[in-house]
């Protein structure tokens, strides 16, 4: 059955700005030349159980090993990316030993207690199974959905976050926007293993991510907290946004591109419906070169962009435009938008003008309010520009 929420389809405005952009394949063999480039050099500083940090300083992330925190598979998947853009057997080697580490970190349970395991799993254990039928990779890949299935409270239906003392209270359960990119792990378990229970799990979820976290303009909060005992919402907050009444831009990015993913699961065209009134509302509110403030608040010229709120964005908008038939007039302008990016990005927005940095794509934003890494690097922006790239430029399976 078709999921229905009452949610408002703003029409993208002046929706020429997207159709008359002209594409030029060349430009984009060139951006993913560059992008090769740099992992290449990457590659030589981080290898095997050595990741890139999360975020830069100065322009250039530092050595850490794969312990903790929701960011070491970007890492792994830029070099899942690289060997198939490359077919060089160096990338195969590299994403091999990455199973090895994340088996490790599973089987040690090495900061795995959080819902961010479809950032670290999808990208380091469900490509290579997908790419080289790694079955390692999938056992790996298996067991991390199984131990995420296990923060799913039944109750409510949905993936909790985690405890976090004096911010979470102990009679509450909460859900991030956030989650919206880690539940696919759990639809492709279904997938594999035969088992439904996970597809159950992630597809109500979703539902309660639309019920509760969509506003009715098709923007975005971050949390929603739950009472455990009766189920009832018992607050609706933004935390890494503006305000509680702003969207975060990132949270509104993960969200375009979690519910057109879960549509290719399910089949389910609520899914995409809210898919594409997220995205409307996104495309509305952007600064006049089309690359997002780090919340949607912000639309002037001289906004703080987020590119890695940008990068997610635009490979859900290449996900959902996959989906619609050609008869949606939709399909062009999100594939014209996700294209016109991806110039200015690569145009105005990579390192080629600080060649000393290790990265790839400059001004992304972690946490604005928190004052931590403003106008910096963040892995998952350089992961979501490759990937968007890879999506333009050939058939691409993904890894989600
Ligand atoms: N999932 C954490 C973030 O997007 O900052």
């Amino acid at each position: 059955m078709e999921f229905i929420k009452n949610v408002i389809n703003e029409p993208v405005n002046n929706v020429q700005r997207f159709l008359d952009f002209k594409i030029n394949k060349q430009d984009f063999i060139n951006e993913m030349d560059f992008i090769i480039s740099k992992i290449e050099e990457m590659s030589e500083e981080f290898s095997d159980d050595v990741f890139p940090s999360a975020v830069t300083m100065k322009n250039k992330y530092s050595q850490e090993f794969n312990g903790g925190g929701w960011t070491q598979g970007f890492w792994s998947g830029m070099i899942w990316l690289a060997y198939e853009w490359t077919d060089d057997e160096k990338y195969k080697k590299i994403g091999e030993s990455h199973v090895q580490s994340f088996k490790k970190r599973l089987d040690g349970r090495l900061g795995i207690d959080h819902h961010d395991l479809g950032f670290l799993y999808s990208l380091s254990c469900v490509a290579p199974y997908k790419i080289n039928g790694n079955e390692e990779a999938k056992k790996v890949a298996i067991g991390a959905a199984d131990y995420l299935s296990r923060r799913y409270v039944k109750s409510i239906g949905i993936i909790d976050r985690g405890k976090r003392p004096g911010i979470i209270p102990d009679d509450e359960s909460q859900f991030i926007i956030d989650c919206s990119m880690n539940v696919h792990l759990l639809f492709w378990a279904s997938e594999v293993t035969g088992n439904p229970k996970y597809y159950q799990m992630a597809y109500e979820h979703m539902k309660q991510a639309a019920e509760h976290a969509l506003r009715e303009d098709a923007s975005t909060f971050q949390e929603v907290n739950f009472n455990k005992n009766t189920g009832k919402v018992v607050a609706k907050t933004v935390g890494q946004g503006y305000s509680d009444t702003s969207s975060w831009a990132r949270g509104q990015a993960w969200a375009i591109y979690g519910f057109a993913l879960t549509y290719g699961y399910t089949k389910d065209k609520g899914m995409l419906e809210i898919a594409r009134k997220m995205a409307n509302y996104y495309l509305n509110r952007l600064p006049d070169d089309d690359i997002c403030g780090w919340d949607l608040v912000f639309t002037e010229n001289d906004c703080q962009r987020d590119t890695s709120a940008a990068t997610p964005a635009i490979c859900g908008l290449l996900e959902l435009s996959k989906h619609l038939p050609v008869s949606d007039s939709d399909k062009m302008i999100y594939e014209k938008a996700a294209l016109k990016m991806l110039k200015t990005l690569s145009k105005h927005y990579t390192t080629k003008k600080i060649p000393h940095s290790n990265g790839i794509l400059l001004h992304g934003v972690y946490a604005y309010k928190r004052n931590t890494n403003i106008d910096d690097l963040c892995i998952w922006g350089d992961y979501f520009y490759t990937e968007a790239l890879m999506r333009v430029l050939k058939v691409w399976n993904k890894y989600w």
